[in-house]
């Protein structure tokens, strides 16, 4: 499948967000926790999504989608192991061992691979949870753990992993006394978790600082209606669209705080907004300059924005240094960007862009699913067609990106082939 765009276009009119990708996959793996019926809504139809129902229909928990909510029933679940088939498919499969091991006290999963933003291990998750009481050993391709009980521990994170935090947090919700996680991630995603555990009787706090407190309790019985919070990705990467593109755009259903490092970096870019709200009006722009970003985990400049807004960079008046600081492997857009006639260079855990005064489509791969997206921005800005191939990556994180950009007047097109 693929992406054709014919450019340069610009955008006007407003744009709609999704349910965040990365708040429902943790709250649907949490379900599995839950006694009952759990209802989730506002969850966008997204193939992750669709992999993560995947995993709990393995485990026999039944999901059914109703408009754009979720109903997960666990009342026939049983354990199964999670294979390397389903972990393949989407690495957040990881996130269902936590609640496995709560549930069940034992869980086998098959070791999360490599992918292609870097190795992704998850030593982080299994020391938790190995401070917890589990006793775990990997073997042949698979990680088996085990605990008669699981008790309240202090746990210090290397890094603030943002699904070790929440693997550790499902896996503490029915650990005897408290756990407190210290490092943990600060995303906003920590805090949905937290709220709609806390909804289904978990007692927990302290999500958003860098210390979670989790209370044990006896059970959880499903929340009948917890609304995800937008997706600050997807929402950021149409600020960086209207931003490049947009005569006037009004991009709605977003948190502007949860976007609040971008929107910094795009001011010291020359950028105007409104903030209206739950939405920000990108005004019409001068010509952007160049800046300097260094990914950092929330607050700081998220990594999943840093392909958007190299493509921003690539048009902007002067020499950018773009540096990755929490993947290893994440400028695979660099080379496709190239061939569209930016002027950008990878230099180890950076890349120096200087601004070039237009882009040229091409036939380029979406490498991955962030990356993808940058190559549409990209094409919007460019002069004549350019195609993009491998949509798929896309699909995983972006709920109906070509018919939202169709709708703010692009020349986009899906070519099933
Ligand atoms: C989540 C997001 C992803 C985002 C990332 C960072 C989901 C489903 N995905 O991924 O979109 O890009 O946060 O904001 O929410 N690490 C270890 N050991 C571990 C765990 C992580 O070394 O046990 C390393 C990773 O290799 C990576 C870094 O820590 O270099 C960040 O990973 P992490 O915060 O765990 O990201 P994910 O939860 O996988």
């Amino acid at each position: 499948m693929r992406l054709v765009i014919k450019g340069p276009n610009r955008l006007q009119g407003r744009v709609e967000v999704s349910g965040s990708k990365n708040a429902v996959l943790p709250i649907l793996a949490a379900s599995l926790l839950c006694d009952g019926t759990t209802v989730v809504e506002g969850v966008p139809r997204l193939k992750d999504v669709a992999v993560m129902c995947g995993v709990l229909q393995h485990l026999s928990a039944k999901s059914t989608w109703k408009k754009d909510s979720i109903q997960v029933d666990t009342a026939q679940i049983r354990l199964e192991e999670v294979s390397e088939d389903l972990m393949r498919r989407m690495r957040a499969s990881c996130l269902v061992l936590g609640p496995l091991l709560a549930r069940f006290g034992r869980v086998r999963i098959s070791q999360p691979g490599g992918c292609n933003i870097g190795s992704r291990p998850i030593d982080l998750h299994l020391k938790g949870l190995r401070l917890l009481g589990a006793e775990i050993k990997e073997r042949s391709g698979y990680i088996m753990a085990e605990a008669r009980k699981l008790t309240g521990a202090e746990i210090h994170l290397d890094f603030p992993s943002v699904g070790a935090t929440e693997n550790l947090m499902m896996a503490a919700v029915f650990a005897s006394g408290t756990t407190v996680i210290g490092n943990a991630a600060k995303e906003p995603e920590i805090v949905d978790l937290q709220n709609f555990l806390n909804r289904a009787g978990a007692k927990i706090r302290g999500a958003g600082t860098q210390t979670i407190r989790i209370d044990g309790v006896k059970s959880l019985h499903g929340p009948m209606g917890h609304r995800v919070i937008p997706d600050r990705i997807e929402g950021g990467t149409h600020v960086v669209a209207a931003a490049l593109a947009g005569e006037e755009v009004i991009v709605e259903n977003i948190i502007p705080e949860h976007v609040g490092p971008l929107l910094a970096k795009l001011r010291e870019a020359g950028v105007a907004f409104a903030i209206e709200g739950d939405a920000i009006r990108v005004l019409r722009q001068a010509e952007p300059k160049a800046v300097d970003i260094r990914t950092m985990p929330y607050p700081g400049f998220p990594t999943d924005l840093q392909p958007l807004m190299c493509v921003f960079l690539t048009v902007a008046k002067g020499t950018s240094v773009v540096t990755e600081t929490v993947f290893e492997n994440r400028f695979k857009h660099a080379g496709e960007l190239s061939r569209m006639g930016a002027d950008i260079r990878v230099e180890g855990r950076s890349v120096i862009i200087r601004g070039v005064r237009q882009l040229s489509g091409a036939h380029v791969v979406a490498p991955d699913l962030r990356a993808g997206a940058a190559l549409v921005l990209a094409g919007l800005i460019s002069e004549n067609s350019t195609v993009i191939e491998n949509v798929e990556h896309i699909d995983r994180g972006y709920e109906d990106l070509e018919r939202k950009y169709q709708g703010l007047g692009a020349l986009i097109e899906r070519v099933v082939s």
